[in-house]
């Protein structure tokens, strides 16, 4: 088998994707993370090493992208900043990454004649009104909402124009909102497990009537290995496993669960610009590949979330404070 670079692949769900990779293929893998806050390298532990090599870099480096690129079959395109929360207080890391940094690998994709997939995410469509019937479609008009998801949509559309233009060999998959474990406790689900394990109460921004259509994140990485082995160059593929709950329900269940009432939970300030609901429907890659999710039990995919946390410590409490801290001076 082949050698896949997989950039990104110490953060949440690149690190899944190379765990998945090393359990059910034979390719040899190269992470390239630049480690910010957001990466981790505990989260690629007890893998073997003479199948996964951690390169700590850039992705916007060209000299260090065209010389790995070079050595690789397949580039999977995960690193970015990816929290919307940080993009509206900082928008500028999201540029260079994002939209730089996915530029800077598919140069080099192009001038090497190498496979490329970009990871990407259903909030380049925008939002849902809550009675609406349509859900996302790989033809829904891009119409992103925030800083992050501008800069995701911005590397999406840099693809389309290198395949169009260059010939380049690519896909695009436009995913929901992954949950599992390792994901860095900034996000929903792991902040208000980690908080009710540090006694306090879970924080809801606004009503929390907003919508997230959530897929566990191994079944978000057997998707992506569908597409690179199977999917026609040049095309869109929506991922998402119609886990459609708003955010108050998912609260409600993660505190039924951890032994607490299940309305002990504040409100909080809003996130500007708050996207209301996303919806993903993802018949085209079940009909065309073939694929169908596997850990659609979503109660029971955050029961084994929670104990995740309860078990690992250790990976999330340096990350803690920090994230809480920050939290703090935005009144959330
Ligand atoms: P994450 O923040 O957990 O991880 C991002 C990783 O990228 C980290 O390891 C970080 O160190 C690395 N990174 C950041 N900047 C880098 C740079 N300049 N060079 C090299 N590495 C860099 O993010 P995630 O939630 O795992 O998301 C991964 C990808 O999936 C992103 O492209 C995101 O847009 C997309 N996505 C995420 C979700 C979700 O629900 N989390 C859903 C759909 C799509
Ligand atoms: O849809 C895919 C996207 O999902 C990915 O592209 C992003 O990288 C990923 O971060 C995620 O974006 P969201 O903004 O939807 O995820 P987040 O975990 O930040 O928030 C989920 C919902 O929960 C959202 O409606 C905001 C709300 N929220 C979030 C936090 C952190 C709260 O109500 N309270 C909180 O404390």
């Amino acid at each position: 088998m082949g050698k896949i670079l997989v950039t990104g692949g110490a953060g949440f769900i690149g690190s899944n994707f190379v765990r998945f990779l090393v359990e059910s293929t034979d390719y040899c893998v190269t992470v390239l993370d630049k480690l910010t806050y957001a990466g981790n390298e505990e989260s690629l532990g007890g893998l073997p090493s003479n199948r996964v090599e951690l390169i700590r870099g850039d992705v916007a480096d060209g000299l260090l992208v065209d010389e790995l690129v070079r050595l690789h079959d397949v580039v999977v395109h995960y690193a970015a900043e990816s929290h919307n929360d940080n993009s509206l207080f900082d928008p500028r890391p999201f540029l260079d990454t994002n939209v730089i940094g996915t530029y800077t690998l598919i140069e080099a994709c192009r001038k090497h004649d190498k496979r490329f997939h970009h990871i990407s995410t259903d909030e380049v469509y925008g939002d849902l009104e809550l009675d609406d019937p349509n859900r996302f479609t790989e033809t829904t008009p891009y119409n992103p909402s925030s800083p992050y998801s501008s800069t995701k949509a911005a590397s999406d559309l840099l693809v389309r124009a290198w395949v169009r233009s260059f010939g380049l060999r690519a896909t695009i998959s436009n995913c929901s909102n992954n949950y599992g474990p390792y994901q860095h406790v900034e996000k929903f689900i792991p902040r208000q497990i980690t908080n009710i394990l540090d006694g306090v109460r879970p924080k809801l921004y606004g009503k929390g009537d907003n919508v997230r259509d959530w897929i566990h994140a191994n079944d978000h990485s057997s998707a992506v290995l569908a597409i690179i082995e199977q999917g026609r160059i040049g095309e869109t593929y929506l991922i998402g496993a119609d886990g459609e709950k708003n955010n108050r329900a998912v609260v409600e269940l993660i505190l039924e669960h951890m032994g607490h009432a299940h309305d002990a939970y504040d409100h909080v300030v809003d996130r500007p610009g708050h996207d209301l609901r996303y919806a993903i429907d993802s018949s085209k890659l079940r009909v065309d590949l073939g694929w169908t999710p596997t850990y659609s039990n979503f109660e029971a995919g955050i029961k084994n979330t929670i104990d995740w946390y309860r078990e690992n410590e250790a990976w999330w409490r340096p990350q803690k404070a920090e994230t809480e801290a920050k939290y703090k001076t935005q009144g959330q």
